[in-house]
């Protein structure tokens, strides 16, 4: 099935696409998504709830995608229909999402590029209250910020899956290991008194880490299991034509079963370390009040905040910080190009330079469109979820909240009653090791992850349950 008109980049090895992957997950999602959702949702009740779906779920969908990218050696674009020639429609809907990601993910990653310059300069205190808002209301600041977070995106890209993609991958993932670990080390020692009331890190890890029952119904432990699975999709980067995309440059002899564990333990890890390193931070200098926030609003203004009531350390550690998230951004930006990138050399066999530079083109005009959407094209629209969006969170709504689940639904019934599970259990298995957990694979994709899927979508579509 392997396409001829132009040599398939591959990773080098097993370790180069378990960090490319890994990189991909760890992302924006893990850092300004999960501390969140489990401050709200219960703290260790989340976690709990979190892991047992990566362990189900999780594995499910992305043993699935990477199996699917390296039986057929094909783009998502391409790949369904390899499978079935009547599916080659979600091939389409697979390859629109990362193209309706990619340029709010650039306009995000500009606005970090802007913060971590701030904090290197030494103007981090200026970006207290209102800071934000003044800038990316600004006119040219977050064009010209996202221009330089696009450009790095699109010369990895260029270089290639080995010597652009594997090998930055190398790099920044242990360096943000290092840096996570740091910061939540500092994060657990810390100790504030203000209005004669002393908080400390480690308090703040108990009020993350410790289950929280209290008050809980059938309803809001539904609420805890929806809330963990959206996330879970983002994180692990499934259901947007990545997996498929690193499925496709992986060795014949990899064994698929150890990468995905290895990829679903670093992404859970960094996801509850971020949460172990912003929560006792923002519990500590602001109390609870502070832990309500998210997106946006907790990266570049509560984030801030706390580092400027560390006083002198809190400069170093804003700058530590914002060069973790860069890198995750980096690194997740990269993957969801590739996506698309490989879709358009599989379908219009296109070199990769042309490729690259025409979804870089594509990219770029979307995101000067969510830049705009701040000030000159500003308006504010009701989802159906209840939220109030502009430009940007209407793409993370349509991307994540609709077409995610419908690609990952579709995904589950080709596999699960079309193709049938022993497609990727055959894949998974073809250099003779055992995949295991093989009832619970065709369990989940047959019956439970769909009707888990139908039911998050209607959710997100605002039909209440
Ligand atoms: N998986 C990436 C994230 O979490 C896209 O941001």
């Amino acid at each position: 099935m392997e396409n001829n008109h132009t040599k398939r980049n591959t990773f080098t090895g097993s370790i180069g696409f378990v960090l490319a992957a890994a990189g991909s997950a760890v992302g924006l999602g893990n850092i300004w998504r999960f501390p969140y959702l489990a401050a709200k949702d219960g703290g260790g009740l989340f976690l709990v709830v979190y892991i047992a779906l990566a362990l189900t779920f999780g594995f499910t969908l992305l043993i699935t995608e990477i199996s699917i990218g390296r039986k057929t050696k094909q783009s998502p674009l391409t790949a369904y229909g390899a499978l079935h020639k009547k599916w080659k429609g979600l091939g389409i809907i697979s390859c629109l999402v990362p193209i309706i990601i990619l340029p709010y993910y650039c306009a995000i990653g500009g606005w970090v590029i802007k913060y971590l310059i701030m904090y290197l300069t030494g103007n981090g205190a200026a970006a207290g209250d209102g800071y934000f808002t003044g800038f990316i209301t600004s006119d040219a600041q977050p064009i010209i910020m996202m221009l330089i977070f696009l450009a790095a995106v699109a010369f990895i890209v260029f270089r290639g899956v080995d010597k652009g993609i594997e090998s930055l991958s190398k790099i920044l993932m242990p360096a943000l290991f290092v840096l996570v670990i740091v910061i939540t080390i500092f994060s657990l020692t810390i100790k504030h008194t203000e209005d004669g009331v002393t908080r400390t890190g480690l308090q703040g890890l108990a009020i993350y880490a410790i289950p929280n029952f209290k008050g809980i119904t059938v309803s809001k432990f539904l609420t805890v299991v929806l809330d963990a699975m959206g996330q879970l999709f983002f994180s692990l980067s499934v259901a947007m034509g990545i997996m498929i995309t690193y499925g496709s440059y992986v060795h014949d002899d990899a064994n698929i079963k150890t990468s995905v564990n290895q990829i679903e333990i670093f992404d859970t890890v960094v996801a509850f370390l971020a949460g172990a390193m912003i929560i006792p931070a923002v519990y500590t200098f602001t109390g609870t009040e502070g832990m309500a926030a998210s997106g946006p609003g907790l990266m570049f203004v509560t984030m801030p905040k706390v580092f400027m009531k560390m006083g002198k350390i809190g400069v170093f550690v804003g700058i530590l910080f914002f060069a973790m998230v860069l890198f995750a951004a980096l690194t997740s930006a990269v993957s969801i190009m590739e996506a698309v990138v490989s879709c358009f050399m599989d379908e219009f066999k296109l070199s990769r330079n042309k490729a690259t530079a025409l979804e870089t083109a594509i990219a770029l005009a979307a995101a000067v469109v969510v830049c705009l959407g701040y000030n000159h094209f500003y308006f504010e629209l009701k989802l159906p979820n209840g939220a109030t969006a502009q430009i940007l969170d209407i793409m993370d709504y349509a991307s994540n909240n609709i077409l995610m689940p419908v690609v990952a639904i579709a995904t589950c019934i080709l596999i699960g009653w079309v193709v049938k599970p022993k497609t990727v259990i055959d894949e998974v298995e073809r250099n003779g090791e055992k995949m295991g957990r093989k009832g619970l694979f065709v369990v989940m994709i047959k019956y439970v992850a769909p009707i888990m899927l139908v039911i998050l979508l209607l959710t997100s579509l605002g039909v209440s349950l």
